[in-house]
C-alpha cells in the first residue's frame, strides 16, 4: 500500500517522500554503504545532521549511487547548540561542503535549546535563527525549512515571527509516544510532523502486545510500527544499518484497520 516513492506536498509545495531513510548513529565508516544500499533499495529520503558526522559520508553515498540531485531529499539539520544568526549561516555552508552538494531539500533547527539545556528558554534566539533560516530559504540553498523537537509554545514563538512559517516539525513519534499536543497543533497549522525513532531506536520491537498484532497482518513490528506513522499522516525515518532491515522496512503492502489504528493511538507503551 505504502511505496517509498510515495510523497506528502509541503505547504510551499514541494514533494517529500513519505518514508525517510534515518543517519543518527551510523558510524562513518559504515555510513556511504547504508546510504548506498538504501538509495539502491529505493528509499529517495535521506535524513542527515551536522551532529551525526557522517554528512560527508551521507553525501558520498548518494553520490555513488549514481542519481541525479533532483532525484533524492536531502535534510540536514542547524544543531541545537547554534543560536544565532550568524553562526547558523556559517553551521549552514559546513553542512552543504560537507555533503558536497548545492542545496538540501530541507533544512531543519534540531532542537529549541542546546542538549545540554533541555527546555530551557531559547525563544529570542530561536526567532534570530528563524531569521537566518529564512535567509537560507529565500537563496534557494534549502527547499523547504523546518525545525524539530519543538512544542506547541516554540513553534508558536516562532510562527509569531516568522515571514515563512516552518513547513515540518521533526519529533520523537512511535507507538505510544504520539506526542498529541504539538502533532494536533501541527497538522492544524500544516506543518508536517516527521516521526523520529519510528520503532523507538529499537526498543518497540520487543513488545509482545504488538507482536500480536504484526502476526495478524503477516508483518513484522518494524513494518506495522512505519505504516501506523503514515496511517497517522507522519513521515517516518526509520534508520537500519543492516540492509536486510532497510529493504523490509520499506515493504509496506498490508493497510491497518482503523479499529487497530485506533488501539494503537490508544496504546501505552511501557517502554516509554
Ligand atoms: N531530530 C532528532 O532529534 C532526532 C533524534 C533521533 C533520531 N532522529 C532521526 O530519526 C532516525 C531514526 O531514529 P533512530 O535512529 O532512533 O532509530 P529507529 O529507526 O527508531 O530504530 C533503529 C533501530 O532499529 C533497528 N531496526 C531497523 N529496522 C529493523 C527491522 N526491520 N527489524 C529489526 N530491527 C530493525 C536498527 O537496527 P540496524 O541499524 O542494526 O539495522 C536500529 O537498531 C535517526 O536515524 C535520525 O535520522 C532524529
Amino acid at each position: 500500500m505504502t511505496k517509498l516513492n510515495d510523497k506528502y506536498t509541503l505547504k510551499n509545495g514541494v514533494e517529500i517522500p513519505k518514508i525517510g531513510f534515518g543517519t543518527w548513529q551510523i558510524a562513518p565508516q559504515d555510513a556511504q554503504q547504508a546510504v548506498n544500499n538504501a538509495l539502491e533499495l529505493g528509499y529517495r529520503h535521506i535524513d542527515t545532521a551536522l551532529v551525526y558526522h557522517n554528512e560527508k559520508e551521507v553525501g558520498l553515498g548518494f553520490k555513488q549511487s549514481k542519481l541525479k540531485r533532483e532525484d533524492v531529499f536531502i535534510t540536514s539539520k542547524l544543531p541545537a547548540e547554534t543560536k544565532s544568526y550568524k553562526q547558523a549561516l556559517v553551521d549552514f555552508q559546513t553542512t552543504l561542503d560537507n555533503l558536497q552538494v548545492d542545496y538540501v531539500d530541507l533544512y531543519l533547527i534540531h532542537a529549541p535549546w542546546p542538549w545540554s539545556q533541555k527546555g530551557a528558554n531559547y525563544d529570542r534566539q530561536n526567532q534570530e535563527v528563524w531569521r537566518a533560516m529564512e535567509e537560507i530559504y529565500t537563496s534557494g540553498k534549502a527547499k523547504a525549512i523546518g525545525v524539530s523537537n519543538f512544542n506547541v509554545h516554540d513553534l508558536q514563538n516562532v510562527l509569531a515571527v516568522a515571514k515563512i512559517p516552518p513547513m515540518v516539525n521533526q519529533i520523537r513519534y512511535f507507538i505510544g509516544h504520539t506526542q498529541q499536543e504539538v502533532t494536533t497543533f501541527a497538522q492544524e497549522h500544516d506543518i508536517l510532523i516527521e516521526a523520529y525513532s519510528p520503532l523507538a531506536t529499537g526498543s518497540l520491537l520487543t513488545n509482545t502486545q504488538l507482536q500480536e498484532l504484526a502476526a495478524k497482518y503477516q508483518v513484522s513490528l518494524a513494518q506495522l510500527a512505519i505504516q501506523f506513522c503514515i496511517q497517522n499522516n507522519v513521515l517516518p525515518l526509520p534508520k537500519a544499518v543492516q540492509r536486510a532491515h532497510a529493504q523490509a522496512n520499506a515493504q509496506l503492502n498490508f493497510k491497518i484497520s482503523s479499529a487497530d489504528m485506533q488501539w494503537l493511538n490508544d496504546f501505552i507503551a511501557s517502554e516509554d
